[in-house]
């Protein structure tokens, strides 16, 4: 709490009652202790609000800009920028926080000293531990994220892996600060493609098969009874063809379908008139797939709230919304179908076209499940917040929905997101093209094995490498997909994710098991931890990493305005290089003098709970040896 902090701070000296700004939070971000004092201390100097500095008061890009930095202009005073920043800094008191103000153009940079900030920082992150980083600033708010969301019966592909690895991301970032997350997976379980599958189970499945391994039997299936698909049709457009030549055209309708695809349609029928039989077999497919997706997704620290799916959107719910939709004249006829056509709500909306919401023949489509869907589950769950995580290529579907949705006059519109990525290119491995998840991840751990069997020596000092190698393994795919902007496409490649070179999941891992394994070493008593003579750490080595683990609470704020993985990857990445340059200078273990090793290993644990705290939110299992 805020009494405590004072209290804390009061102990270090520092007599003044800390200020307290909106959005600031002092007693769980050791960098917010520094704004709230400074903001104080520039209000009577510039006769600006406090409440408006605080939130100008930013990170430098570079520790040889100091530490925090103003843009005088924003305080939109009378007179030159310049002038008033010398005026400013040379007006700044003496005072326990920092060690020098200067000017850099019309820049005020703000320099901490050394000496206090390891006495404020690291024993906030060894009393917060888990909880150091995020503020509880989503108490009391509830969000939806939506994320994999894979078809049955067809392959999981590198759109659902994506949002696999970004959304179990993003759920862990808002759950961190405090909302009341949902994670949802929405299966594409409905359609035609589910007739096809039940004609193709009939003729070429295997209950045992089926009961085994459930995703790669139904596969199968799947593409043997499309190839009969296509067989027929090329025998239907040779008889055309045929038929062209020697002038019979009345006799073959360009429209037939082969007799597998009738079928297939009549089974599908079945299925949505709610025929008992045509659904169990229909319902055995989906439960036995979720049963299977369940493991994979557990692998990766996955668990699901609601396995919902387009299966589940109630008839009455898209008969409702298509009413409202012809009331608002949101919705009209073409050709005995509905549309929408989104040109009529002005030039911004030109580019999204026009939509069908129900076919010809009365059927629903994916959109317009969605659009029941997004009513329901507002219904059921009043969010403050929706976040679709689909691929890029499904831009244009969702914006169309987000519209609708407006136009309906639904006041929570405005809350849904999409959250966009790219492609990944060349999605293969040796075994060939990759098309489910426990593939990849099984490729993952196979490189990684062989490529911890190299090191023989290591090697045969890891306890559980089947583990290490699962674990290290799925680290580095999800750091290859996490690395870049989401909407960048990147080019999968096996042997580079699963490299200790370079910036990736392995390095990160390797990283913390290295930590893990100092303070085994060392093996001292996280009592004499947190009574740590801290005056030791003096090292310029010593205060950057300082600054950088004071840094992580602003990184994951930030991280909330950008929700990109890459925030969070390109922080811990730059405090691992840190930690890399600090080893030799900062021993512990060959360290003579107790104190000093107590002190190295005091700030080497408050490094390791934030790389720790860090790797979970990305999803990440952190190893302790390897
Ligand atoms: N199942 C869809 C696909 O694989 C993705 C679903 C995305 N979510 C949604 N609400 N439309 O393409």
């Amino acid at each position: 709490s805020l009494e405590e902090l004072s209290n804390k701070l009061s102990s270090l000296g520092l007599k003044d009652p800390l200020p307290k700004f909106e959005g600031s939070n002092p007693s769980t971000n050791p960098v917010d202790i520094y704004r709230c004092y400074i903001a104080d201390q520039l209000a009577p100097i510039t006769g600006v609000d406090a409440k408006v500095i605080y939130p100008g008061l930013e990170w430098t890009s570079s520790f040889e800009k100091g530490d925090l930095v103003l843009a005088v202009p924003r305080l939109r005073l009378k007179g030159k920028p310049q002038d008033l920043a010398a005026e400013f800094a040379a007006k700044f008191p003496e005072n326990p926080y920092t060690e020098k103000v200067t000017v850099q153009g019309t820049f005020l940079q703000f320099f901490f000293k050394a000496g206090l900030l390891s006495k404020i920082v690291i024993p906030q992150v060894l009393e917060l531990e888990k909880k150091y980083g995020p503020a509880p600033t989503g108490t009391g708010k509830r969000i939806i994220v939506e994320f994999s969301s894979p078809n049955i019966a067809k392959p999981f592909h590198a759109g659902h892996l994506r949002s696999t690895i970004i959304g179990g991301f993003l759920a862990n970032l808002y759950e961190a600060f405090g909302w009341d997350v949902i994670r949802m997976n929405y299966l594409g379980d409905w359609g035609k493609q589910f007739g096809l599958l039940a004609v193709g189970y009939q003729r070429f499945g295997d209950e045992e098969k089926l009961k085994n391994d459930p995703i790669h039997h139904l596969y199968q299936v799947y593409v043997q009874i499309n190839k009969v698909i296509e067989e027929e049709n090329a025998e239907l457009v040779a008889k055309q063809e045929e038929a062209k030549k020697t002038g019979e055209l009345l006799k073959v309708d360009p429209n037939q379908k082969g007799p597998t695809d009738n079928e297939a349609r009549a089974f599908f029928a079945r299925m949505e008139a709610g025929d008992q039989e045509a659904l169990g077999l229909w319902k055995k497919f989906r439960d036995l797939s979720i049963e299977k997706y369940k493991d994979t997704y557990a692998r990766l620290n996955i668990t699901y709230d609601v396995y919902s799916g387009e299966s589940m959107v109630a008839k009455e719910s898209m008969e409702k919304a298509a009413v409202m939709m012809k009331e608002k004249g949101v919705s009209e006829e073409s050709e005995g179908a509905v549309i929408v056509d989104f040109t009529k709500f002005g030039k911004e909306f030109k580019k999204l076209g026009k939509a069908v919401v129900m076919k010809k023949d009365g059927t629903t489509l994916y959109l317009t499940r969605d659009i029941g869907a997004a009513v329901e589950r507002y219904e059921k769950y009043k969010f403050d917040k929706m976040i679709y995580v689909v691929a890029s290529q499904q831009d244009l579907h969702l914006a169309q929905l987000f519209k609708i949705m407006k136009e309906l006059g639904y006041e929570w519109a405005d809350r849904m997101q999409h959250i966009n990525f790219g492609m990944v290119l060349g999605m293969s491995t040796r075994k060939g093209t990759v098309v489910f998840l426990d593939d990849i991840l099984q490729e993952a751990k196979d490189t990684m094995h062989e490529v911890m069997k190299k090191n023989e020596v290591k090697y045969a000092q890891v306890e559980d490498p089947e583990y290490v190698a699962d674990t290290v393994g799925r680290a580095g795919v999800m750091i290859q997909d996490m690395s870049g902007k989401r909407i960048n496409n990147y080019k999968f490649e096996m042997d580079r994710m699963t490299s200790f070179e370079g910036d990736t999941g392995p390095y990160l891992q390797y990283a913390h098991a290295r930590l893990c394994s100092i303070a085994r070493k060392a093996n001292i008593p996280r009592e004499e931890l947190e009574k740590a003579n801290l005056e030791h750490l003096t090292e310029p080595q010593a205060t950057k990493l300082l600054r950088a683990l004071a840094q992580y609470p602003d990184v994951l704020v930030n991280t909330m305005k950008t929700l990109e993985p890459t925030t969070i990857v390109t922080y811990l990445f730059k405090m691992t290089h840190l930690l890399s340059s600090s080893y030799e200078v900062l021993l512990v273990v060959n360290e003579k003098d107790r104190e000093v090793a107590t002190a190295r290993m005091a700030l080497y644990e408050a490094a390791r709970i934030v790389l720790n705290n860090g790797m979970r939110m990305l999803g990440l299992t952190p190893v302790e040896r390897m």
